[in-house]
């Protein structure tokens, strides 16, 4: 099948790699000319594992192009996908304005018979209110408007593209449906679980999953809390609880609170919603304050540990908003570091893959080389991204060239009893206990005698 898309952020360029690979004809279109000509190029402007490769194969194998006129990108096309942003408004609605320039867009460029797919997250009654959009600009209703939510993790992108939990279709008419079912032929005929719904369905689900992945982090981040003050052990409560299936080990890591481009916009939405439609989705307000205090109260934990006097610095490894990923949107690095900076505190980080994008967010930051630069001379050092490079850390190197001895590991990627080995003061978050013989991580072994 011949597809369009629109918008090659995350979501598009990888949605685009995926149905190349799945055998489709892919031609993608962005308005942002410098993002074109560095594709056009063979490079790749996120950093997302196998996404540059997958490009490559498909681009060489002539199934995949990038094109910088929209009416050639959707010349031939049965489907064009919108994957463009849909960022927050002030008032924690969805900007829907990209979406419905694309769509009006292609309201006129695409053949009739066609269908218009909504990738990007919207709000509910999106998908009926642009299809009403191109039926007036068209004059006619030869062109069908699905949607089909997206829910890979960034970081795993292709993993979760190809290896979906589900693939949600939302239509309204039943020869929309089949459109878009056949479009997934390919991974529903491996066993992918193809769910039908209706526009607005599909459309809650997307945000409702979301929510609930939000939901779990932020319940787990108050029982880390918990777990301080009681000499208890986030990890080893969450992992008893997780393994009742009905709970489920997932989005129980407790850490800084959740970023990123998703959660925190789509948990405002969900909540703006709501209110919109005189649903109260109070759980969710109060999250989304829960989780803005969280990253503000780890920020003051860290000055009340510093020097009252003097010159004050910390360290801070990983300022991506999770691994694997070089995305610092609404990263809790971003408020914890601006925090510290607002106090006076001089601050130097590193962070694998984020530091380009950092550089830009965080002009008064010090950007390290590696992090032991970043930990030179600093008064306490922490951790707010759990790259696996930073497990296998020496210490020993660490504790050297560090001048205080506090260690922040807000994502509890260390070994408590190692650091205590080198000198080192570990503070993890919902360790309540410094027994030295708790949690062993990993696998979930309790060391603790019965
Ligand atoms: P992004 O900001 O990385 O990319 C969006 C792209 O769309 C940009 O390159 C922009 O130039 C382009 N664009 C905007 N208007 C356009 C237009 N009229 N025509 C052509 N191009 C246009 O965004 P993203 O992270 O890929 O997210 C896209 C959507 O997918 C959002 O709604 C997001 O909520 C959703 N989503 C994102 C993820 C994720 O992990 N990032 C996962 C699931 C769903
Ligand atoms: C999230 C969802 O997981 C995807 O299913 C969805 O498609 C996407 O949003 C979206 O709609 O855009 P993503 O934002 O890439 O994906 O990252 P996650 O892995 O979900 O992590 C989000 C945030 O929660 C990160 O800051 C992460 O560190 C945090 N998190 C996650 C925790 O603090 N604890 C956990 O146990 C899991």
């Amino acid at each position: 099948m011949q597809i369009a898309i629109i918008g090659t952020g995350y979501v598009g360029l990888t949605t685009g790699a995926c149905l190349a690979h799945l055998g489709h004809t892919v031609r993608c279109y962005d308005l942002d000319t410098s993002r074109m000509d560095v594709l056009r190029r063979g490079e790749v402007p996120i950093f997302e594992p196998g996404l540059s490769e997958m490009i490559g194969r498909n681009v060489e194998a002539g199934r995949l192009s990038f094109i910088e006129d929209p009416t050639d990108a959707v010349r031939g096309c049965k489907f064009a996908f919108i994957a463009v942003g849909t960022p927050s408004k002030s008032c924690g609605r969805i900007d829907l304005s990209y979406v419905e320039a694309a769509a009006s867009d292609l309201a006129t460029l695409m053949p009739a018979g066609s269908t218009i797919v909504i990738k990007s997250t919207v709000e509910v009654g999106t998908a009926r209110k642009l299809s009403h959009l191109i039926a007036m600009k068209r004059g006619d209703q030869q062109v069908t408007i699905g949607v089909n939510p997206e829910f890979l993790r960034e970081g795993s992108a292709i993993r979760d593209f190809l290896e979906p939990d589900r693939i949600v279709c939302g239509a309204d008419d039943p020869v929309t449906a089949e459109r878009l079912g056949r479009i997934y032929a390919p991974l529903t005929s491996r066993g992918a679980e193809l769910v039908q719904l209706t526009t607005v369905d599909a459309e809650l689900s997307k945000c409702t999953a979301n929510a609930f992945l939000a939901l779990k982090i932020g319940f787990i981040n108050d029982v880390a809390d918990l777990c301080e003050k009681t000499e208890g052990d986030v990890r080893a409560v969450a992992h008893a609880i997780g393994l009742d299936h009905r709970i489920g080990r997932a989005f129980l890591d407790a850490g800084p609170g959740y970023g990123g481009s998703c959660f925190p916009k789509d948990t405002r939405a969900f909540a703006a919603t709501g209110r919109r439609f005189q649903a109260s989705q109070g759980l969710v307000e109060t999250l989304i304050e829960r989780n803005e205090e969280r990253k503000r109260k780890l920020a003051r934990r860290i000055i009340q540990a510093l020097p009252v006097s003097g010159s004050r610095r910390v360290g801070v490894l990983g300022t991506a908003f999770k691994q694997q990923t070089d995305d610092m949107r609404e990263s809790p690095a971003l408020t914890i570091i601006e925090v510290l900076e607002d106090a006076g505190v001089e601050v130097s980080a590193y962070d694998p893959e984020a530091m380009r994008n950092g550089r830009r967010l965080l002009p008064r930051t010090i950007w390290a080389s590696c992090p032991y630069e970043a930990a030179t001379d600093v008064d306490a050092l922490v951790i707010l991204t759990e790259w696996p490079s930073f497990r296998s850390l020496d210490l020993k190197n660490l504790s050297k060239v560090m001048r205080g001895r506090k260690l922040f590991d807000f994502r509890n990627v260390l070994d408590a009893r190692k650091c205590k080995s080198v000198g080192l003061k570990h503070i993890g978050v919902g360790r309540g206990t410094d027994l030295g013989m708790g949690y062993q991580g990993g696998e979930a072994r309790l060391q603790r005698p019965l």
